[in-house]
């Protein structure tokens, strides 16, 4: 299957097929210096099938976890690049989860100005989220992706057999970041998560979070309005997921507990028993102010206020504005309330 993200100034392709890392090569222009980024997690047979099929392949594979989302990985893939010759004909290739992606992409982005890049998502959450739409960031004085940049992939290659290898702890996380694209915008799709079938319909969740994904991303490419829905349960999330260290809980995780305080009172007890189905935590694993406090520092609240987005309604997002102080207080009440 091959679903188009249409944008004005760039259109792509997202290739969902079984098998498609081995034969990425028909799909992806690899004759010419590509730079390979992986990670320790990732297994190695994945990076080395794509080496195997480039002109000339550099291959880097950087640790684990979000640690690695740094300007120092960021300067060590430009540095290889340099040091390898790349000219903007040239090209960078993740195979790997979210962190892979972002820092690999941030590279790609820089790297005299923009070259192309190839996303190759290996974690069930960068298939159903991260790879499309462009957003590509490293962390920066203990904030999250504060430095970034939106540069588009020149194509994304899911191939749904890597998540074979994938423990199940992160097919949970994925399954909650597609969780948040049901509950703000496909009461249909969130069906499937309450009748206790998403683990089982993997191929269905990827597709209909990805439609999502790419409608919210083709009206809104740069995050002036409508893209927010996709930060649902992340000013929270990022806060939970700051105060731990890699071993603590994996970005899904984080925005699972984050969703649940801004979901409805009609809605929030339904919501809890999904997540502990999925066996996506339910209670917070940190302390609460401190982890309201990450929030001055969220790019998305604004001076006058947070960008919030709450789920009354399954399939139904509000968005506003709301001071600060008057978020923390929403939160406050509604965790409390939640133990
Ligand atoms: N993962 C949120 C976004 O792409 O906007």
């Amino acid at each position: 299957m091959v679903l188009t993200v249409n944008l004005p100034t760039e259109s792509y392709d997202i290739v969902i097929e079984e098998g498609a890392l081995a034969r990425a090569d028909d799909m992806l222009d690899l004759n010419r210096r590509c730079l390979v980024v992986t990670d320790e997690g990732v297994p190695k047979e994945y990076a080395e099938t794509i080496v195997k099929k480039c002109a000339a392949p550099t291959l880097i594979t950087i640790p684990q976890g979000e640690g690695s989302k740094s300007l120092q990985l960021f300067q060590s893939l430009c540095s290889a690049m340099l040091a390898e010759g790349f000219t903007r004909s040239d090209c960078v290739v993740a195979v790997g989860g979210g962190v892979v992606g972002d820092l690999a992409g941030f590279a790609a982005a820089c790297y005299m100005r923009g070259i192309d890049f190839y996303n190759i998502p290996t974690t069930l959450l960068s298939q159903v989220d991260s790879s499309v739409g462009g957003k590509t960031a490293v962390n920066f004085g203990g904030t999250k992706n504060i430095i970034g940049s939106f540069h588009q992939p020149k194509k994304v290659l899911i191939d749904p057999l890597v998540l074979k290898t994938l423990n199940p702890r992160h097919i949970s996380a994925g399954l909650a970041e597609a969780l948040k694209m049901a509950l703000t915008s496909d009461r249909e799709f969130y069906g499937i998560f309450k009748a206790g079938k998403a683990k089982e319909s993997l191929a269905e969740v990827i597709k209909r979070a990805l439609l999502i994904k790419i409608s919210v991303v083709e009206q809104d490419e740069k995050e002036g309005g409508l893209r927010r829905i996709l930060n649902f349960g992340h000013t929270l999330g990022h806060g939970i997921e700051a105060l731990q260290g890699d071993d603590g809980l994996y970005h899904g995780e984080c925005v699972a507990l984050g969703m649940l305080p801004m979901c409805g009172d009609g809605i929030r007890a339904e919501v809890t028993e999904i997540l502990k189905s999925l066996e996506l935590p339910t209670v917070l694993p940190v302390d609460l102010e401190e982890a309201l406090a990450f929030a001055d520092h969220d790019k998305k609240c604004v001076t006058d206020g947070v960008n919030i987005v709450r789920v009354d309604v399954a399939g139904e997002y509000v968005m506003e504005k709301m001071p600060l102080e008057e978020w923390k207080q929403l939160i406050r009440d509604r965790v409390g309330g939640m133990i």
